[in-house]
């Protein structure tokens, strides 16, 4: 991985004067909501919109249709998700009829696409701003372009990438944080779009992964998830991820995790990480795509179901009650029948805590696109569903070998379907629901497992006698 070019500290200057100019103009949204769509990384993103926009005099409006701004921060990782973003933007010219100040910005992923830009311009000319990845620090200057020059603004940057530091943030809570590590990815999965949309790797230094730790645990958090495209190969100063990660240990934040992990980059280091540092939890998310040699092959993933096999080992070796959960693409162009029954059985071997499936999605400008895929949709969704049964019984046979035992919850919210309960995670990352009260959120509290549903535990609180 190069090191990529900071964004100059003076242009993060010029940033926060357009966000002042924003905020003292009358004729201005008073109020935003955005749309947060795909991964973390665009959730992540979406706090440093939100704090941006609270910057400019802005408040948040959790009501859609009510807000005088609406940004959607989209994803294009599969066609269903391109196409929701789009569906969206077309709707948004309805609400517009009837309220003609309001204003609508289109950023993320989907933006970044070739050719896309310019079609929304043509195609969508009611959107107000239509920006990219790499230029998400200069909303503050393009909504001030917008307001005051009265037209759209539509600035795509077709670069590979810089790293950003110092945006103003809303984060949306305040005990469990998301920390960016890394930008980008190299690897240039033969399906995978994201390469194109989010640019080549590059990571923060580790005092900047450090000093935003320290800040959050000043805040209170009491988890940190790090994140990037490719965690493990993060490289920032010289040091390695495992080396930062030994750093971040010692910071004393209770609760650490991380996401998303290249199989072809966990290294021996990393593993041994899972069974000597005390606040990394017992979890490891390592897609494996696909079980048969042939297709990891045509999709360069760059390992072989055996590595992968070899690596669980290791793993459980290390810390023998790690969760390991995945991401598993079904119907890849040129899957045969035995090849899918290959991941069958990898799933049936490793025993994911969950796996995430998808059916394969062509993506214009990736490699697989161009791949011959003579196997008829109705046959990919037959394989998909053989597989979610698989992994649903064994995800069942995982949560029930929970009950009985006591674990430390991080409380995060009420429960949605029933008020009286609160959920949390466990060390190793199962949601459990217990009864309590909002005033427990944010706090760690033991649990006694009773009973595992299809993706959840139920518990009740340990009142300690002393
Ligand atoms: N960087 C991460 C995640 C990237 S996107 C990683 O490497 O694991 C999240 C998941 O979406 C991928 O793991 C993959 O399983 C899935 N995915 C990506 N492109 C896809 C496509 N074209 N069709 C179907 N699933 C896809
Ligand atoms: Fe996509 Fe592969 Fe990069 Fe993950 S590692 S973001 S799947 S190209
Ligand atoms: Fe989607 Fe972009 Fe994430 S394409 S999955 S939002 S990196």
């Amino acid at each position: 991985m190069k090191e990529r070019p900071i964004v100059s500290d003076q242009e993060m200057l010029r940033q926060q004067e357009f966000m002042k100019l924003v905020k003292a103009l009358d004729a201005r949204p008073q109020s935003y909501h955005i749309v947060s769509m795909g991964c973390q990384m665009n959730e992540r993103d979406s706090e440093s919109i939100a704090g941006m926009l609270n910057e400019m005099g802005m408040r948040h409006e959790p009501v859609r249709e009510q807000a005088d701004l609406i940004l959607y921060n989209t994803c294009c990782v599969r066609e269903n998700a391109e196409n929701k973003a789009l569906g969206n933007v077309i709707w948004l010219k309805e609400l517009k009829k009837d309220k003609p100040e309001l204003m609508i910005c289109v950023g993320g992923c989907m933006t970044q696409e070739k050719g896309m830009a310019a079609m929304m311009k043509r195609r969508y000319p009611f959107i107000d701003l239509v920006y990219g990845t790499h230029n998400l620090y200069k909303l503050p200057e393009y909504i001030y372009r917008v307001l005051t020059e009265k037209r759209p603004v539509v600035e795509v940057m077709d670069i590979d990438g810089e790293v950003v530091e110092g945006m103003p943030e809303a984060r949306k809570s305040r005990f469990s944080a998301f920390v960016n590590i890394m930008y980008g990815c190299d690897n240039f999965c033969t399906y995978c779009i994201v390469p194109y949309v989010r640019g080549r790797e590059r990571s923060r230094t580790p005092e900047a992964v450090i000093a935003e730790c320290l800040r959050l645990q000043d805040e209170g958090a009491q988890e940190i998830m790090l994140l990037g495209q490719n965690v493990n190969s993060y490289r920032g100063g010289g040091a390695a991820f495992a080396e930062l990660l030994y750093r971040i240990d010692k910071l004393g934040i209770p609760r650490i995790r991380f996401m998303t992990s290249h199989p072809k980059d966990l290294s021996d280091e990393l593993i041994a990480a899972f069974g000597e540092l005390e606040h990394l939890m017992p979890q490891l998310h390592l897609p494996v795509q696909a079980g048969s040699d042939e297709v990891l092959r045509r999709m360069n993933r760059s390992y072989s179901r055996e590595h992968y096999l070899a690596l669980v080992e290791k793993l459980r070796e290390m810390c023998p009650e790690i969760g390991l959960t995945s991401d598993i693409i079904v119907g890849f162009p040129g899957e045969t029948l035995s090849q899918f029954e290959e991941t069958l059985s990898l799933v049936s071997a490793v025993r994911f805590d969950a796996a995430y499936t998808f059916i394969y999605s062509p993506r214009a400008g990736t490699r697989a696109a161009a791949y011959p895929d003579e196997t008829p949709y109705a046959v990919k969704s037959e394989r998909i569903q053989r597989l979610i049964d698989l992994q649903q019984a064994i995800s069942l046979e995982v949560l029930e070998k929970q009950v009985g035992k006591r674990e430390r919850v991080l409380v995060e919210a009420v429960s949605t379907r029933d008020s009286a309960s609160v959920g949390g995670k466990t060390p190793r990352g199962h949601m459990v629901n217990f009864p309590g009260g909002a005033e427990l959120i944010g706090k760690f509290v033991d649990v006694e497992i009773t009973s595992a549903g299809r993706n959840t535990l139920r518990g009740r609180q340990i009142i300690s006698e002393a």
